[in-house]
């Protein structure tokens, strides 16, 4: 009797003992859920996020989740713990589950957004930008446009505006007038541009001269078309060898643009050779891309 009585005892106290060490093993970090998500944030720093410049809107997220240890390190489990029934895990862990992914999703969608306004953003035709992608800071450029050129094709991002600005006033000292033909397009435009010259000549033809819509860099509002202001041969083949096609392809890096589809590289670019289409990555990026005369693609796929 009195050995049972000892036992019983001795169980009562194990059992309270065992409790919380058992309670923090198996969710101690629920405790502290703004530590839980601020792990989540550090830890993303380390993830194999895409290359920044890049958008990630076709590109599948290489990020694969944590596993639930790193983020829950299990602690001294203690062999009379096993004493207590085992929680229902399932029921435990779902809002914690729930809480680290919309935390890695918000984070996600934080690092594809800055890689869309970065002025180094790839664009290409494997690379898109979302259908609803407008940029925040679209301005006018009080530049000369050709006749005819609609509200949104005028607009550009801030900064290629004001460096546009100065490219056209150097070219009218140079005494190279020349004239924007096509700036920002949204999605639903570039929609309608491709499926015309898809139309005229077939949706292969159209692929090297147009980019299909989420995938022209125009809805970044860091392209522009530019023409002599004559509009002679505005962004067509016969552009090519003019005095002012001559003159962009000399001086725009200066101001921070580059010619975007050089001659001889569809290979790389995927498009035709457009003298006109210039792009604009600020004056570093530009320099590099001269200085090394790779496109775009080769100096930011790998970055
Ligand atoms: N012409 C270029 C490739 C565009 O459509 O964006
Ligand atoms: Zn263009």
């Amino acid at each position: 009797m009195r050995t049972s009585r000892t036992l019983i005892t001795l169980l009562v106290a194990l059992a309270l003992i065992a409790a919380p060490v058992a309670a923090s093993t198996l969710g101690g970090d629920r405790a502290r859920p703004e530590r839980r998500v601020a792990n989540v944030i550090a830890g993303s720093a380390s993830l194999p996020v895409a290359a920044p410049g890049e958008v990630s809107a076709t590109t599948p997220s290489r990020a694969a989740p944590a596993p639930l240890s790193a983020l829950s390190p299990p602690l001294f489990t203690a062999p009379w713990a096993t004493l207590v029934p085992p929680p229902l895990v399932s029921q435990r862990l779902d809002p914690v589950l729930a809480r680290r992914n919309a935390a890695r999703a918000a984070l996600r969608r934080a690092l594809a957004a800055a890689r869309r306004d970065d002025a180094a953003v790839l664009v290409d035709k494997r690379r898109a930008l979302p259908a609803r992608y407008v940029p925040r800071d679209l301005v006018v450029p009080r530049v000369t446009f050709l006749a005819g050129v609609p509200e949104e094709g005028r607009m550009l991002r801030r900064r290629p505006a004001r460096a546009l600005e100065r490219l056209f006033a150097a070219a009218r000292r140079d005494k190279v007038p020349l004239a924007a033909v096509s700036g920002f397009r949204s999605y639903g435009s570039q929609q309608a541009l491709f499926s015309g010259y898809a139309s005229e000549r077939g949706t292969e033809n159209a692929s090297h001269v147009s980019a299909r819509a989420g995938h022209s860099e125009h809805q970044t509002g860091l392209a522009v078309d530019v023409s002599g202001a004559n509009g002679r041969c505005a962004a067509e083949s016969c552009f090519a060898g003019t005095r002012p096609a001559r003159w962009l392809a000399a001086h725009v890096a200066r101001y921070g643009f580059v010619v975007r589809y050089p001659r001889g590289r569809e290979q790389t670019t995927g498009y035709e050779y457009e003298p006109w289409h210039l792009r604009y990555v600020g004056p570093a990026l530009a320099a590099t891309a001269t200085r090394t005369d790779r496109t775009l693609d080769e100096l930011l796929r790998r970055r």
